[in-house]
């Protein structure tokens, strides 16, 4: 840190980028259908400040105690993954502006990496808000979600939808969002769900396939409504297809393909059905569709592994958690379970123990209260 010349309270701005859970609606943003997640109260901190060049950035990474530089002339594709995080939003600031210059940049995160809390889009939208900032450059926060969307496509190269990034600067506090991944327009739903609350299980796995495999299941939807629209030239996305339509393609499609859209499809569905449940306080039910979500996307999807679903599996034992499900891309992370506060520690002790004995592994968990969207302090 001491390369980077920084004193500790010389920051212009510091910005607090958080993570986000989902209650319902996995794999769909992408596929144009609806999703309702929420910022958490994990975060990535950035203090920024303007370093008096014209182009030379330093960032300096707490957690992994290193540091990298570039100049803003010559920002390209680094080896070091996390880097791309960085320069992809850089890079697509500079595809929408010339005010940026020579900033250093601190980062701090409690978000565990890899565990589907997408430490990845608090990264890139906490830098795209702080910039946006620093350098006075008018992007709202709209453009802000979509630029970092476009940084995760074109410089990690996962083609991601748009949940985590809308998620992460746009929450509102114990409130979840029902967005709509096709027009943009959401609504927040109160999240009231006293006496439950929300549990993160971390497997502590996290499968390289995730980022390959991700790709592959857009492109399987894809290849699903290329072949719809061969009948229905309206379908733009799995968002048009009903189980009726789909079904006139069965023998058409391979049964991977058929498999990967009928979970898409139903999911849509589960979502608004699940909001209508949290409206209405039917806890039982909205639980029964996260379970639901969960058997997709392990047998139809197949976006889950043997530690997922063996913590879903065991939460099933307890009255008291009425909801478990993968949360995110899969292939490892979280799950997310609705349980009962009052058994929380007792369950947690338990789960922990039974998954040990399994796989020779420590979960940790943790709970995640549905917080705000990106904060600045000045
Ligand atoms: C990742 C992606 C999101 C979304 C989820 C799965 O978190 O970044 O866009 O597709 O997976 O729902």
């Amino acid at each position: 840190m001491k390369e980077l010349g920084f004193t500790e309270n010389n920051f212009d701005l510091i910005i607090n980028s958080p993570g986000r859970i989902n209650i319902i609606g996995e794999h769909t943003d992408y596929n144009n259908g609806f999703v309702l997640p929420t910022a958490i109260d994990r975060k990535i901190q950035f203090k920024l400040k303007k370093n008096d060049t014209l182009k030379t950035c330093n960032v300096y990474s707490n957690n992994f105690n290193t540091s990298f530089s570039f100049e803003l002339d010559k920002v390209k594709k680094s080896e070091q993954q996390w880097e791309n995080f960085i320069l992809g939003v850089v890079y697509e600031i500079q595809q929408l502006s010339n005010k940026l210059e020579g900033f250093d940049c601190v980062l701090e995160s409690d978000i565990p990496i890899g565990s589907g809390v997408s430490s990845s889009a608090a990264l890139e939208c906490g830098l795209a808000y702080g910039l946006n900032e620093l350098f006075n450059i008018g992007l709202s926060k709209l453009v802000i979600v979509e630029l970092s969307q476009r940084a995760e496509h074109n410089y990690v190269g996962t083609k991601c939808g748009i949940m985590d990034q809308f998620a992460s600067v746009m929450s509102k506090k114990d409130h979840v969002i029902l967005l709509d991944c096709q027009s943009l327009d959401y609504e927040f739903v109160p999240f009231k769900v006293e006496p439950y609350k929300i549990l993160l299980l971390n497997t502590n796995v996290s499968h390289n396939l995730a980022s390959g495999e991700y790709n592959i299941r857009r492109s399987q939807c894809e290849e699903g409504v290329k072949i719809i629209q061969k009948k229905y030239a309206a379908v733009n996305s799995l968002r048009d297809v009903s189980m009726e339509m789909l079904n006139e393609f069965k023998n058409e499609l391979s049964p991977v393909v058929f498999n990967r859209c009928t979970y898409v499809i139903e999911e849509k569905t589960r979502v608004l059905n699940s909001v209508e449940a949290l409206k209405n306080n039917k806890l039982d039910l909205l639980g029964e569709y996260m379970y639901e979500t969960h058997s997709g996307l392990q047998h139809l999807y197949e976006v889950s592994c043997p530690e997922l679903d063996f913590l879903v599996d065991f939460s099933k034992k307890y009255n008291e958690v009425i909801g478990a499900r993968v949360m995110g891309g899969g292939f490892g992370g979280c799950t997310i379970n609705l349980i009962h506060k009052d058994a929380i520690n007792g369950f947690v002790e338990e789960i922990s123990e039974a998954y040990f004995k399994n796989f020779n592994i420590k979960l940790t968990a943790f709970e995640a209260m549905p917080s705000e969207g990106t904060t600045i302090n000045k």
